[in-house]
């Protein structure tokens, strides 16, 4: 129902196709990165979910700003609690991904014990960033709609937001809906791959009451 209300609302318009293709998430940020000419964007990149740092290599190596800063989260112990029947607790554990590229820092641990003392520290530095990109990549509904509450005062109009599973209703999309009906934000789909999935938002507005 949301799908169909809000396909029209897309920046990047794209016909609704009804795959499961994970490897098109790729072709999602390459439109997304184009589109707001990121790779030379001094650019905060926040990512909740890194696993074996798939996603997060790829936006590391894309962007071309010396001063821009990417965070990668996660247990790396695997999900802290089950995700539908077949991703039990624990499963994607991975180790810390290496990487050499010094913009890119992991923090281990539950967001729900490290992102309050990261934002401590590094609200500055985010702040400061030309855009913000925060990527919920955890699955779980309890970590995306903490990561979003938590970062709610730190974005700005223009930001982008993405999701990777996105149209799971218990999960992401029951994260993104509470989020949006209940702080003063309106975010617009810019782009979407697998009917809604994976999407990416634009922070059309922030903090309107
Ligand atoms: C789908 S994987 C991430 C995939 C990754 N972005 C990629 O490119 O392939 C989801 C990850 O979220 C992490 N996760 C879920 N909830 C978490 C929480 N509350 N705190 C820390 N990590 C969490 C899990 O440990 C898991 O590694």
């Amino acid at each position: 129902m949301w799908i169909l209300k809000n396909k029209k609302e897309l920046i990047i318009k794209s016909p609704l196709k009804l795959t499961r293709d994970y490897s098109l998430r790729y072709e999602l940020y390459d439109q997304v990165k184009n589109h707001y000419q990121l790779e030379q964007s001094k650019v905060s990149y926040l990512e909740f979910g890194v696993a074996a740092g798939f996603s997060f290599k790829w936006w590391l190596e894309r962007n071309k700003n010396e001063q821009s800063f990417f965070a990668g989260f996660d247990t790396f112990e695997g999900l802290p609690e089950d995700w539908g029947m077949h991703f039990k607790k624990g499963s994607m554990s991975n180790a810390i991904p290496e990487i050499s590229d010094k913009r890119g820092l992991f923090f281990k641990g539950l967001f729900q014990n490290t992102l309050p003392g990261f934002i401590e520290r590094y609200s500055e530095q985010i702040k400061n960033a030309e855009i913000r990109i925060i990527h919920c990549d955890a699955d779980l509904y309890s970590a995306t709609i903490f990561v979003l509450s938590q970062l709610y005062p730190l974005l700005k109009k223009g930001d982008i937001i993405l999701f990777d599973e996105f149209n799971v209703p218990m999960h992401e999309f029951k994260a993104f809906k509470e989020f949006t009906e209940n702080f003063y934000i309106r975010l617009k789909p810019i782009a979407q791959v697998n009917t809604f999935y994976q999407v990416a938002f634009l922070v059309e507005e922030v903090n309107m009451a």
